[in-house]
């Protein structure tokens, strides 16, 4: 099967699969969201049914816990595990202080709680997520929606004494309608071309009533599992 997979399928699935052999028998572990997350997901639904691997998973999306209760995981709550052994998540962009942008699949709010509430937070990510500096990936920014256009003006204002290159915010749409989160909040992507300080941008953006949070994790991920194209892994 690995054979017929496009390059990124298959830096994606060997990342995953690399990351799924650290979870043991009795951890709590917390299950990303995305399409890496996918793999990890089938792959450790794979090793419950065939290995008899017994281990629980706390999802970080409804999307991630159908898929979880599908294959065969048992998935309990945040607050029934309280504390995870645990993390592995996909990124949309890391650096090489293991900083990331998360939160392209809009899942970012429940994906910093449950890797913040972990022992170790894994990121796997196919090659082409590591950046020099972070930020040509739109950083997803979850907002409630009360008020969320003058949330948005209150970010661009902010942002005018950022070290960025971009300023430009747009709020992501399902369709014709905006798309919302687990949590029935909005999100707004802010074009910021490259983050001279993530740590700043995180802790200032947090600061704005209106905002739920940012895909900014810092200080979060532990290791990264890289997947390459040709089937190579590379642990950081
Ligand atoms: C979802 C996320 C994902 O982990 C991130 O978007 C990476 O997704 P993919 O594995 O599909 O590239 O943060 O909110």
């Amino acid at each position: 099967m690995i054979s017929e997979m496009s390059p990124i399928d298959r830096a994606k699935f060997v990342a995953a699969k690399r990351a799924a052999d650290l979870v043991e028998d009795g951890m709590r572990v917390g299950l990303g969201t995305g399409s890496t997350a996918v793999w990890l997901v089938r792959c450790l639904g794979e090793m419950v049914r065939e290995r008899g691997l017994k281990f629980r998973g706390v999802p970080t999306s409804t999307r991630t816990a159908e898929l979880a209760r599908e294959v065969g995981i048992e998935v309990i709550s945040l607050d029934e595990a309280r504390w995870l052994d645990l993390t592995i998540d996909g990124a949309d962009e890391f650096d090489g202080e293991q900083n990331l942008i998360k939160g392209g699949g809009g899942a970012l709010l429940q994906e910093k709680i449950v890797a913040t509430a972990s022992d170790q937070m894994v990121v796997i990510a196919d090659v082409g997520k590591e950046v020099e500096a972070l930020g040509t990936f739109p950083l997803p920014v979850e907002v409630i929606p009360f008020g969320w256009q003058t949330t948005q003006a209150l970010i661009e204002e902010m942002l005018v004494s950022m070290d960025v290159l971009g300023r430009q915010s747009s709020l992501r749409m399902n369709g014709s309608a905006p798309f919302m989160t687990d949590e029935g909040n909005h999100i707004l992507d802010l074009h910021l071309g490259r983050i001279g300080n993530p740590r700043q941008m995180a802790l200032t953006l947090n600061q704005i009533p209106g905002i739920v949070e940012n895909g900014l994790f810092i200080d979060i991920c532990d290791i990264v599992v890289i997947g390459y194209g040709d089937g190579r892994v590379e642990l950081r």
